[in-house]
């Protein structure tokens, strides 16, 4: 059952969220989102960003070789909700780095979890990449939960290695391979 809709379900969709290209109509709503503190402390990003500077970032993204970026766009509504990313993609060794952020109206819904699940799955299949890592902060229980819903494993922790609301802070490195994708229920 599972292996079916598997079979039929577009490379870029989960069961909440839709992957899409950046269009110039998302920028000014998702950098408002991406600005609140709650999601920029979970990035790291120090500072408020005007929207310029966030159009900036997407344009460099999706002209490197090296990435992929995507919108995460709710499929109920359609509303764009996030973003997310597959980066430093190295060949051969077949890896990545991947980023992801939702605005904070979206969180505790299943979103993160459904994108996170969703890249990862376009990553291995589409992508041919055999393993997915990244750094989620000692302050960010929350992402770390959603990542280990499907599969993500700890593989290390880098001591005090970022300043999060003024502490030093450890950041725990997580890794995917291929095979450990976590599928959600049929
Ligand atoms: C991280 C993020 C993408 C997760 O998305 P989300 O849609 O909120 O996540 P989900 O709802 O799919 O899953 C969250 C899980 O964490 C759990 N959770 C929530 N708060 C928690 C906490 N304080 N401690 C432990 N678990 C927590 C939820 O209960 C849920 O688990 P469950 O399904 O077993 O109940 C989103 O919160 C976000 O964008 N945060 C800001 C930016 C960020 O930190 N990005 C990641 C950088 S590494």
């Amino acid at each position: 059952m599972l292996l079916a809709v598997e079979e039929h379900r577009p490379a870029l969709e989960g069961s909440l969220v839709r992957l899409r290209a950046f269009e110039p109509a998302d920028f000014s709503g998702l950098n408002a989102l991406i600005n609140e503190p709650g999601v920029s402390q979970g990035l790291g990003l120090a500072m408020p960003q005007p929207v310029e500077g966030f159009k900036a970032f997407v344009d460099a993204a999706t002209k490197e070789p090296k990435s992929v970026i995507f919108v995460i766009e709710r499929l109920e509504d359609r509303e764009p909700v996030g973003g997310c990313s597959l980066f430093d993609i190295e060949t051969p060794a077949r890896t990545s780095t991947l980023g992801i952020w939702l605005g904070q109206p979206y969180w505790d819904s299943g979103l993160g979890t459904d994108a996170v699940r969703t890249l990862c799955r376009f990553g291995f299949r589409h992508m041919n990449l055999q393993r997915i890592e990244l750094n989620v902060f000692e302050t960010n229980p929350r992402a770390r939960r959603a990542y280990e819903k499907v599969g993500f494993v700890l593989e290390g922790t880098l001591r005090r290695a970022e300043f999060v609301r003024g502490k030093h802070v450890d950041s725990f490195v997580m890794g995917l391979l291929a095979e450990e994708l976590v599928e959600e229920e049929a």
